[in-house]
């Protein structure tokens, strides 16, 4: 028997067990804007006055909230970094073609596309081969690059808000790690605003609470085109091994990932763990060559990173390597 929605008797697209409800294809879009706007309050993510860049993958939780903040009326563009990852499916032309059709769609926002092959003469597997960090993999040095020129662009673009699309079972998977290995720093540090200072823009994650099989039907109800497949490294990755594990957890438990979740929030908040953990103060200083703050001396890892040659690009590439696409 498929069942009705709790508000309009009409079939649901979608039963939430942990929630105990059912809804269709309207009164759920609606629940997740509604959520999410209650989530960016709870936690104090930002306001209508503020700058939002919405960094996008071409995936459905990045589009899909891209798509509820414009909803929702907060001035939100978009910024796509082109990592020159193929895949033998083109996997990082395929997931910007998904970005540019949001945005054709949306033309009171801007995405900024910026092409890492462009800007640095080398894709990430092409990085990741020639300093051989992480073991064949190129994840950690792609991680590496994502944060700065996330950190770098938003900056500089005049945005003050780095959103983005991080949902439940990402978030529960690495409490999850953090969790096993007792890594108290990171777990003092997990939280779903991570507050601005120097230089870097506030981050936020306002999906934070969302399953991540609530973000795809947000994304299929809404018509959004996104790319379905995963980067092609994510292969064997530990937070992949994580997210199955919680997954048989989730199936005989339903509801036990946002439990974990939002009693770890409120162990945070409301009990105050963590509360005496401090920081141990490492001074910043900003990096020789992109200003970036830094804690090592003299250059920051992204630009150590780079051959001694393309450095000064880092400087330099915003007008060369972006495309800004204001439509309309
Ligand atoms: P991931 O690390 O791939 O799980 O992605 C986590 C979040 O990072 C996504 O939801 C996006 O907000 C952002 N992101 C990932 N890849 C890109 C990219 N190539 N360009 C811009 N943002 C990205
Ligand atoms: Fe960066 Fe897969 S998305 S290595
Ligand atoms: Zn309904
Ligand atoms: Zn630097």
């Amino acid at each position: 028997m498929p069942r009705k929605c709790r508000k309009c008797s009409q079939p649901a697209v979608i039963n939430m067990r942990q929630h105990k409800l059912a809804l269709c294809a309207d009164h759920f879009s609606e629940w997740i804007v509604a959520q999410t706007e209650r989530f960016i309050k709870k936690y104090r993510m930002f306001t209508r006055e503020d700058r939002i860049l919405v960094a996008v993958s071409g995936g459905k939780d990045s589009l899909a909230l891209w798509d509820v903040l414009l909803q929702l009326g907060y001035e939100a563009d978009g910024l796509y970094l082109g990592l020159g990852i193929d895949g033998g499916f083109g996997y990082s032309d395929e997931s910007q073609a998904m970005c540019e059709a949001f945005a054709a769609q949306h033309p009171e926002t801007t995405l900024h596309i910026l092409d890492i092959p462009g800007a640095y003469g080398e894709s990430i597997p092409q990085m990741a081969t020639r300093t051989r960090r992480g073991r064949g993999k190129p994840c950690s040095v792609c991680g590496l690059v994502k944060r700065h020129e996330m950190n770098r662009l938003a900056h500089d673009l005049g945005y003050n808000v780095l959103a983005t699309g991080h949902n439940l079972d990402d978030e529960v998977a690495v409490l999850f790690q953090n969790t096993l290995n007792w890594q108290v720093g990171y777990l003092a540090r997990q939280y779903p605003v991570l507050p601005e200072g120097d230089g870097f823009a506030r981050k936020v994650k306002p999906f934070c609470r969302f399953y991540e099989r609530e973000t795809a039907t947000y994304a299929i109800v809404r018509d959004i085109e996104y790319i379905y497949d995963e980067c092609p490294f994510s292969e064997g990755a530990t937070t992949i091994y994580y997210k199955e594990l919680l997954n048989k957890l989730e199936a005989d438990k339903p509801g036990a990932k946002l439990h974990f979740y939002l009693n770890f929030l409120r162990a945070r908040d409301k009990e105050g763990l963590f509360a005496d953990w401090k920081e141990e103060k490492v001074e910043l200083h900003p990096c020789e060559n992109c200003g970036q703050p830094t804690t090592a001396p003299g250059l920051c890892t992204f630009c150590r990173m780079l051959p001694e040659e393309v450095r000064p690009r880092v400087r330099t590439a915003q007008p060369i390597a972006f495309k800004m696409i204001a439509r309309g």
